[in-house]
């Protein structure tokens, strides 16, 4: 029977099960640490437990929790596997291992799919066999909850590929982006790399705290960004839409961007935003407030699903 099999039953191979199974496919799970596939189906229940709690999904646990299995065996998971979802630890290295594996097993026709967040395709599966249907599909953590794929061909990944991994992720309920060629870090961690690169360069430099840098994102840009991206965002700030916007701001933006200097990140910083962090949530708090961040993100996810009804 065909199915998805999900390579890697770590954070993210395991929410990718739950996107999966919620999306009506059969998924097969395999891990190469046999403990963590002893979790995966009861952590994968807990996540699905929430999305139903929440209404997110219309059907009970126990009928999307049937579609998901488990396999200590990478032969048995990838046989009849119509696309591969890997997810093991972000080495080139270890994508490279992995990807050999795969392709010594899985049909010449199954799609091969990395998470990576953001190695290239073209750094680990060069020099493989049918390599035409090898890709990136990046999901931003936690897939269950944010709907976003990344789809980044390597230069010879064939176009049906990029196509049938797109629909496949649409069917899925995810919102798939194309990257048209490969670029390091993709769209997501080059956006949110410049932009956590010149929140440490104004805290290194002395001109705002770390409490208030978190406080310019989450108060000041952060709610627009929730339903819509900085262009859209540009269009609708100025009378005549993003010309005029850029006519009026262009030059500051430019005067910015000139004065920007690549930074080490140096342990004077760490030791400064470790020090801040600390007076605001203490180590021993850090658990309970991860779980308030997937609550808060799994209402929000829930807020959108209704106003896209
Ligand atoms: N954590 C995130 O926020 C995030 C977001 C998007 C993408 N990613 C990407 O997803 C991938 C996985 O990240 P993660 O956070 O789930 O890591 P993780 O450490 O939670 O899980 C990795 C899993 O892979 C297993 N593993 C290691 N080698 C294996 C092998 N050869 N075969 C099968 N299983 C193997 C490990 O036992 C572990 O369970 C990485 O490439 C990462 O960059 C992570």
């Amino acid at each position: 029977m065909s199915h998805i099999a999900v390579i890697g039953a770590g954070l993210i191979g395991r929410s990718w099960a739950s996107v999966f199974a919620r999306g009506g496919y059969e998924v097969v799970l395999f891990d190469a640490n046999p403990e963590a596939l002893t979790e995966a189906r009861a952590l994968v229940r807990e996540t699905l437990a929430d999305l139903v709690d929440n209404g997110l999904i219309d059907e009970t646990v126990d009928t999307v929790l049937a579609r998901v299995s488990v396999s200590d065996s990478l032969e048995q998971t990838l046989d009849g596997a119509i696309h591969v979802q890997e997810n093991v630890p972000e080495r080139v290295e270890a994508k490279r291992e992995i990807f050999e594996r795969l392709t010594e097993l899985a049909d010449p026709e199954t799609v091969l799919a990395s998470s990576t967040s953001g190695i290239t395709a073209s750094s680990f599966t060069e020099h493989l066999a049918h390599r035409e249907r090898c890709l990136v599909a990046h999901p931003v953590n936690p897939p269950a909850l944010i709907p976003l794929v990344e789809i980044v061909p390597a230069p010879w990944t064939d176009a049906a590929v990029v196509e049938r991994t797109r629909a496949l992720m649409s069917q899925a309920g995810q919102t798939p982006i194309n990257l048209n060629a490969e670029i390091p870090g993709f769209a997501v961690n080059r956006l949110q790399g410049a932009l956590l690169n010149e929140a440490l360069a104004l805290v290194e430099d002395g001109y705002i705290s770390v409490e208030d840098v978190d406080r310019v994102v989450k108060d000041g840009l952060g709610p627009r960004w929730f339903f819509m991206g900085p262009i859209e965002t540009i269009d609708l700030n100025a009378p005549g839409g993003v010309r005029d916007y850029m006519q009026r701001l262009g030059p500051m933006y430019r005067e910015i961007a000139e004065s920007q200097t690549v930074r080490g990140y140096s342990d004077d910083l760490l030791d400064q935003l470790e020090s801040e962090r600390q007076k605001i949530l203490p180590v021993a708090e850090r658990d309970e407030r991860m779980a308030w961040r997937d609550r808060y993100l799994t209402e929000l996810a829930a807020l959108k699903r209704q106003r896209s009804r």
